[in-house]
């Protein structure tokens, strides 16, 4: 697996905050803190390479050159449902960011990304696309969301995903060498119904209490 895709961030906030996520005895309202928590840190990583551009700022004392990101340059987009647990954490860094919304859901028998939403703000070619989805399994979803944003003219493309699977990241790199991974733990493998082990079961349930 080409490793230029892939960044895990193993800062030891994170590792100690993916500890407690994954507890099965992390209650709904903790579990949604740490997601947030987590994907902020996470977000903060994903755009280091950031473009800002000057802007002259008076301080109380003389004027000086500081450094602003542009303006609308950041889209978050969620994939539903697990993905907007991340939202308002990841909104809270960019509160000019746009929102978009991609609802797939895995077929539990195939494994096999089911399309049903897709809404996404007016493209900019300079737009940077922050796709956030907790769990990268097979890959199937996240590969399938971002190549309807490329469809859509997206061009320039990271995903944010708290846990990974080696079989979802190497989907990514085949289908979307060109999109960054950010992900805060790789884990091991996927069992038989396609869930992540260690992993921290099925994300979605966790965050909105459902089974
Ligand atoms: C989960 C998760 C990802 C997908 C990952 O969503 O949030 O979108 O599975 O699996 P994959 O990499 O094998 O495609 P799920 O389909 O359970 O939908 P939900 O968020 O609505 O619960
Ligand atoms: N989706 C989840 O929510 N958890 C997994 O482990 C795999 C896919």
């Amino acid at each position: 697996m080409p490793p230029s895709t892939l960044t895990i961030v193993s800062h030891p906030l994170v590792q100690h905050k993916m500890a407690l996520l994954r507890s099965v005895d992390t209650p709904t309202r903790e579990f949604r803190q740490l997601v947030g928590e987590i994907a902020t840190l996470l977000a903060y990583e994903a755009t280091r390479n950031l473009e800002t551009e000057p802007v002259r700022v008076a301080t109380p004392l003389e004027t000086m050159e500081g450094h602003r990101i542009p303006k609308d340059r950041i889209v978050l987009v969620p994939i539903l449902r697990a993905g907007l647990g991340m939202v308002d954490a990841v909104a809270a860094l960019f509160p000019n960011a746009g929102v978009g919304h991609i609802g797939l859901y895995r077929n539990e028998a195939t494994l096999e990304p089911v399309s049903y939403y897709f809404k996404i703000p007016p493209l900019g070619a300079d737009k940077v696309y922050l796709v956030l989805d907790p769990m990268l399994a097979t890959g199937g979803s996240a590969s399938a969301a971002i190549a309807k944003l490329k469809e859509s003219g997206a061009k320039r493309i990271q995903l944010i995903s708290l846990v990974a699977a080696p079989a979802g990241v190497e989907r990514m790199n085949r289908d979307h060498p060109d999109v960054g991974v950010f992900v805060a733990a790789l884990d091991r493998e996927l069992n038989d119904h396609g869930y992540i082990l260690p992993g921290l079961g099925d994300a979605g349930d966790r965050l909105f209490g459902t089974t």
